[in-house]
């Protein structure tokens, strides 16, 4: 979502604005802008439509200020017109602000200002940011009392950043539940929403808090309490971020690049933590809480998305390994749910980003009630991973393309060491499953190897309107994100279903119209699957099936498969997720979709 950069320094402000604009568009956005203030004067630039536009526009400035924000803006109040993008600003242009988030009392702050004479120009609830530091620093004189006066009347969720020609010298920023990063360079400082605008200039960060503001000046920072009106001791920390990683190599889009990265992923995601000769699992992130663990008689996982879907994986793998009671919520229900809870439930929030505001939400909800919070997290220092009690990093690295991918595999991978974990030898023949994880990523090249026949068959069901993904087991969830890739980026429909339940309903839609994308490895209920198959072939619906190398009864009964290598039922997730990513992707790009960014979505979703 919302994406913000601010930048003080003894270079061209404009160059780093822009940059990390660019770098931040994976988030998703609809219009963009910058603010900078040269001299006494503020000048700002806004665009609807991609960073690039605005770059253009940016290059005929030919001033060199050394102050600057710039904002990507993905729509809540107000069309994603040029007017509507951020900076927003004050009746003389003197205060520039960017925002992310929702101001949830800006009516209120409004109808005050409208009555005493102040006028609005757009319909964003953020433009009542600078009218109301305007009106504070008529009351004080200083722009610092100002701002913070301002930001302890706002109400809802925000991460703000401003600038002002009242304070030429001077960065602003502020922080409520909306991720904002603090890069410390040699003589210069990068605010941005993630690190992966910082990461070319400076490694050295440090990550605003919930109700911390910070002000920047050329050669100094200082860091306060809103709520308390208090000043917070704070150092810059090294950032753990691959900027190669980061990086498109020889690779079209993000998206094809992290599918590609699938077997590397596994990898990190188990490095120094599996080790088949013993069977044990080494989880470094659990150690602290170890004596709680051994307390843990039910699980609650709570994610978003693809993550929610990577959490289904870990009901059955967490299930089986260590027989404790799993259930997966949608954060976003369950934040709003009654229900009781013991001390003995720990609650999973798994997020790639760590930033998602529902799964931060439901980690609020549980707050002082005693029960352990663990987290399943991509991004190194996110909310997430610093509001839980303890956790598991993926290790995946910078996911960039709006549709998760390499994460979810990374999430599953971790899930499976974490069954092992709470299991403690429940499982019986653990060195074998060690054993297999180890060697999941040759299974995974081997996957990938047949990228160009899952493009060829994936470009012959381009022109159905509607997709049915079913399986049973392990399949179900897989069903489920194969059915929510093809969605994301190719806006074909696509529903995901347990194949079980293909009578009790979703059999009415099927005829020759209607495809079926079956999830049909090798497991203990394969013949059953077999009998879905068939009923939808009865009935004229044209499949596509992912089965287990050696399966040829299949190739009867489907009018295309695509195989994986021989694994674990509990592990197959994580091959058929290579399978149905790169299915989505091959049909998203013949379609000319724009798989990065699909419309309409964001990366991290940082409002409710
Ligand atoms: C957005 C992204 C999805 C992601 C979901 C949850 O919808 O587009 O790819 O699965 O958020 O995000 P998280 O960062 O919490 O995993």
């Amino acid at each position: 979502m919302c994406g913000i950069v601010g930048y003080l320094g003894n270079r061209n402000a404009l160059g780093p604005v822009v940059d990390g604009l660019k770098a931040l568009e994976y988030r998703g956005y609809d219009s963009a802008g910058i603010a900078y203030i040269n001299g006494g004067d503020c000048r700002v630039i806004k665009k609807a439509g991609r960073v690039e536009a605005l770059e253009k526009l940016v290059r005929k400035e030919k001033a060199v200020p050394k102050l600057a924000l710039g904002h990507t803006r993905w729509a809540t109040h107000g069309a994603p017109t040029t007017q509507n993008a951020h900076p927003h600003f004050n009746h003389d242009k003197t205060i520039m602000v960017v925002h992310n988030g929702i101001i949830e009392n800006f009516q209120v702050i409004k109808d005050r200002l409208t009555e005493l004479g102040y006028q609005f120009s757009t319909e964003t609830d953020t433009e009542v940011i600078p009218h109301l530091i305007e009106y504070h620093y008529k009351q004080s004189g200083s722009f610092e009392a100002a701002f913070e006066k301002t930001i302890q009347e706002l109400e809802g969720a925000f991460a703000i950043v401003a600038i002002s020609s009242l304070a030429p010298g001077q960065l602003f920023a502020a922080r409520l539940s909306s991720p904002l990063v603090l890069g410390v360079g040699e003589d210069e400082f990068i605010l941005a929403s993630d690190p992966s605008a910082i990461m070319e200039h400076t490694k050295k960060v440090i990550y605003l808090e919930d109700y911390e503001l910070a002000i920047i000046n050329h050669d100094s920072y200082k860091i306060r309490n809103f709520d308390r009106s208090a000043d917070v001791k704070k150092t810059a920390e090294e950032l753990d971020f691959d900027l190669e990683l980061a990086q498109l190599g020889n690779f079209p889009n993000f998206m094809l690049k992290e599918i590609f990265e699938a077997p590397q992923t596994i990898k990190l995601a188990t490095l120094g933590r599996i080790r088949p000769a013993s069977g044990t699992v080494k989880l470094g992130g659990l150690v602290d809480v170890k004596e709680k663990l051994k307390l843990i008689e039910r699980i609650i996982i709570v994610a978003c998305g693809t993550s929610y879907y990577a959490g289904l994986v870990g009901e059955y793998l967490i299930e089986e390994l260590a027989h404790i009671p799993v259930e997966v919520q949608l954060a976003s229900e369950f934040k709003y749910r009654f229900e009781p809870f013991s001390p003995s439930t720990a609650v999973i929030a798994i997020s790639q980003s760590g930033e998602t505001a529902d799964t931060i939400a439901a980690l609020k909800k549980i707050e002082g009630r005693h029960m352990l919070r663990l987290g399943i997290v991509n991004a190194v220092g996110s909310t997430i991973a610093r509001m839980t009690d303890a956790g598991v990093y993926c290790h995946a690295g910078p996911e960039q393309a709006v549709a998760s991918t390499k994460a979810f595999i990374a999430q599953v991978c971790v899930l499976a060491e974490i069954g092992l974990h709470f299991g403690n030898g429940k499982m019986k023949d653990r060195k074998n499953f060690l054993r297999e994880l180890d060697n999941l990523p040759k299974k995974a090249e081997a996957v990938l190897a047949q990228a160009d026949k899952i493009r060829k068959i994936a470009e012959k069901y381009t022109h159905f309107q509607d997709f049915l993904y079913i399986g049973r087991r392990y399949g179900y969830p897989c069903a489920l994100e194969g059915a929510l890739k093809l969605k994301e980026i190719t806006y074909i429909h696509a529903e995901g279903y347990a194949a079980g339940e293909m009578k009790h309903g979703p059999l009415a839609m099927i005829d020759k119209h209607f495809a079926t994308f079956a999830i049909a490895a090798d497991c203990p209920l394969i013949e059953k699957i077999y009998s879905n198959i068939s009923e939808i072939k009865a009935r004229g619906g044209p499949i596509v099936a992912v089965a287990t190398e050696g399966n040829r009864q299949i190739k009867k009964m489907v009018d295309d498969v695509i195989y994986i290598p021989k694994t674990l039922e509990q592990l197959q997730p994580i091959l058929v997720a290579i399978v149905i990513q790169l299915f989505a992707y091959y049909a998203a790009i013949k379609l000319g979709r724009n798989v990065d960014r699909p419309r309409n979505l964001a990366k991290s979703v940082t409002v409710e």
